[in-house]
């Protein structure tokens, strides 16, 4: 048994679309999320940045005494989840992508035609067909960089026509010249448009890296025993950092997991990272 917290960081609020998954799986787990809203989106950024700002912050959790790093960001995950194991060995670091691929092997087979949806790191990282392939050698993959999603997320400018256009723009020849059955949001802002997603394109499945990322670190913590107490949740704080505590990041917050659990104590804090 383990009780001290676990922490995750995502370039902003993506990040945070895992947590009511790991609130509704591990209700006793104690969280501290960083988003580096300041300095968002990452996905456009070279992987030298990327990398020295996942160090920055994996030592700001790990100075707050985390049990566990998840990186719920699938740009951090295909670019720096070795450096980070190596910076860190004695704390486990989950990310995102392992996760979520192997779920993909999972429930899709060969006549499946897979649209990857990421950032333009994560697409250039190659990192989802890499992983995906090693579980289920043979799946046809088709990937897509959507760059403008996280800015327009992160102001929130969601459910409205200039994210459906942003959708169309991004999906509409992706989707029909390859002729997607399946699209993955393999970056953790895209579970906050999945509903635009679906209601533009029905017919299509929809797999997403947030809710995979839970389930991995359940069942990580389980092997190493280090799940918290029964009991150790009640009464605890979330902290939530940002490195710059915007009204958005807030609003998007409580939006995401007050939905979820009305009377959730949150504690938002700003960071100059
Ligand atoms: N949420 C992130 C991801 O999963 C990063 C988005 C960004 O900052 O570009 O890739």
């Amino acid at each position: 048994m383990d009780n001290r917290p676990i922490g995750f960081f995502d370039s902003g609020v993506g990040g945070i679309t895992s947590i009511p998954h790991i609130m509704r799986l591990m209700p006793d787990e104690r969280i501290i999320f960083f988003g580096d809203t300041a300095r968002t989106p990452y996905g456009s950024k070279s992987e030298d940045t990327i990398r020295q700002f996942a160090a920055q912050i994996g030592d700001f959790l790990v100075s707050k005494g985390v049990k566990m790093i998840v990186i719920a960001c699938n740009t951090v995950s295909a670019t720096c989840l070795s450096m980070l194991r190596e910076r860190f060995p004695g704390i486990p670091v989950i990310g995102v992508i392992s996760p979520t691929a192997r779920e993909i092997s999972k429930l899709c087979g060969r006549e499946d035609r897979i649209g990857i949806l990421a950032t333009r790191a994560t697409v250039r990282s190659g990192a989802y067909e890499k992983k995906i392939l090693e579980f289920s050698p043979g799946l046809k993959l088709f990937s897509r960089e959507c760059p403008a999603f996280v800015p327009l997320i992160e102001e929130g400018i969601i459910d409205n026509e200039i994210m459906d256009l942003t959708v169309k723009y991004y999906l509409d020849d992706f989707v029909r010249e390859n002729d997607i059955n399946t699209l993955v949001l393999g970056c953790t802002h895209y579970p906050l448009i999945a509903g635009n997603i679906r209601r533009l394109y029905p017919d299509i499945k929809i797999i997403s890296s947030s809710k995979e990322v839970a389930t991995a670190v359940q069942m990580e913590l389980e092997s190493m025993d280090m799940l918290a107490e029964e009991g150790a949740g009640e009464g605890v704080e979330n902290v939530f950092y940002a490195s710059d505590l915007s009204e958005s990041f807030v609003n998007m917050i409580e939006r995401i997991l007050k939905a979820d659990a009305a009377d959730l104590d949150i504690h938002f804090k700003n960071l100059d990272i």
